[in-house]
């Protein structure tokens, strides 16, 4: 596999946004009661996917269950979460060497490879950046073979994992509005240019574009959507509105709304963490301080947030008018943290070790029997308690394949303290 890094293109692009600041990276050492908790959790968690994998039909992926019914929901690789669970069988099987989890990923891959040349949605980014982006990274490290699995022994050569993400990266760069400065959410009425905060986790695929082809293009629309995004999604508080609405003659904002939070003004959880989570990619992917300022004040404002309960698994939004009655949303608490963990690196000690703090909380919350399903229950997924869509009366206080992938990456990152790389 050939890899083009033009370093020249490289050192200019982080010249051009970097204002000399380096990344910083703390002496933080995980606690060693938490990393006993933490290889409890994955153990579990690689025999609770088994039985997950036992339940998911072969040419579908899973979404989520309801266990008063007993009802498993599944998807076709169009939908938005369709990453997510080979994402997490290729984690867990980084982490157990299990060669059963590794087989059920690489045939749950095959399923989404078509997705490459998919134009119709932004969420490109989440379904095949956390699928065969994780795939690349560990075939990179020699613990996968190279290519994606979808040939039959005697056809052609199967098309490496880093072909399907350039055309990933092409796919999605095609939902780019120069005149607007960000990527396309959804293409349905009655929204004309819609953009929602969720879009923010995106923008890795664009950042590995460029690094692995040196094309430029991608990294300035990423830096482009974000800049817009940071402009025109966040309040002077730093909560954020869920959809921003644009006009596509003028590139002017129609509309300030939500679709999944409580109101138009309300703090959404998911949006929150999305946008936190976010942040923190663009600012080890540009080192640009003005992406590291909006993650702090994005922790800021949810850490601080009075409607935060103590436990630290967010509300579904911090604004629900039923609070403190009002349902949890652990999807939410399992991508904070794992953008927490990445967060205290980057800050000064004194934040850092206040982000780790409350990610470490979240993680044992996480694990606590309250949200932790007994292997064997709910459906197979880990987590319970998670909101998908309340407003829509969809996924409410159910499992979802998100939380869940979250929670293994937060719980993989915390093993990895002390041993990153210096940047
Ligand atoms: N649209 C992604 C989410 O529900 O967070």
């Amino acid at each position: 596999m050939y890899r083009i890094i033009p370093a020249l293109f490289l050192f200019l692009s982080l010249l051009a946004v970097s204002p000399g600041r380096a990344q910083k990276n703390h002496d933080f050492q995980p606690k060693p009661a938490l990393l006993r908790l933490i290889d409890g959790n994955l153990r579990q968690a690689a025999n609770q996917y088994k039985v997950l994998m036992g339940r998911v039909p072969a040419d579908r992926l899973p979404k989520t269950y309801y266990a008063n019914t007993d009802k498993f929901e599944t998807s076709n690789s169009e939908w938005w979460t369709s990453g997510f669970y080979p994402g997490t069988l290729l984690y867990l099987y980084e982490y157990s060497r299990d060669t059963s989890l590794l087989r059920e990923a690489l045939q749950r891959l095959k399923l989404l490879e078509k997705e490459q040349y998919n134009k119709g949605t932004h969420d490109l980014g989440f379904m095949m950046y956390c699928s065969y982006g994780n795939a690349e990274r560990l075939a990179e490290r020699g613990l996968l073979p190279q290519g994606a699995p979808s040939q039959k022994p005697q056809a052609r050569p199967a098309p490496a994992y880093d072909e399907i993400l350039m055309n990933s990266a092409r796919s999605l760069s095609t939902r780019f509005n120069p005149k607007i400065g960000c990527i396309r959410s959804w293409d349905s009425p009655p929204w004309k240019y819609p953009v929602i905060i969720d879009n923010m986790m995106n923008l890795e695929l664009l950042f590995w574009a460029t690094r692995f082809s040196g094309d430029s293009s991608f990294y300035r629309i990423a830096v482009t959507h974000a800049n817009t995004t940071m402009r025109y999604h966040y309040r002077p508080d730093y909560s954020s509105f869920h959809v921003v609405d644009y006009d596509t003659a003028t590139g002017n904002v129609l509309a300030k709304k939500t679709a999944q939070g409580y109101s138009d003004s309300s703090a959404w959880a998911r949006g929150q963490a999305w946008g936190l989570y976010g942040f923190t990619v663009m600012y080890r992917c540009t080192h640009d301080q003005k992406y590291l300022e909006q993650a702090e004040f994005i922790a800021q404002f949810i850490l601080t947030n009075p409607n935060l309960p103590a436990d630290k698994i967010p509300y579904w939004d911090f604004n629900a008018p039923e609070i403190p009655r009002a349902l949890r949303d652990a999807s939410a608490a399992a991508i904070m943290a794992s953008a927490l963990i990445e967060l205290s690196r980057y800050a000064g000690p004194e934040k850092g070790r206040g982000y780790l703090d409350v990610a470490e909380q979240i993680i044992v919350s996480l694990s606590s029997n309250n949200y932790k399903a007994v292997v064997g229950s709910n459906g197979g997924f880990l987590l319970r308690h998670s909101v998908g869509h309340l407003p829509g009366r969809s996924e409410v206080d159910v499992p979802l394949t998100y939380a869940d992938y979250y929670f293994v990456e937060a719980m993989l990152r915390y093993k990895q303290l002390g041993n990153e790389k210096k940047e």
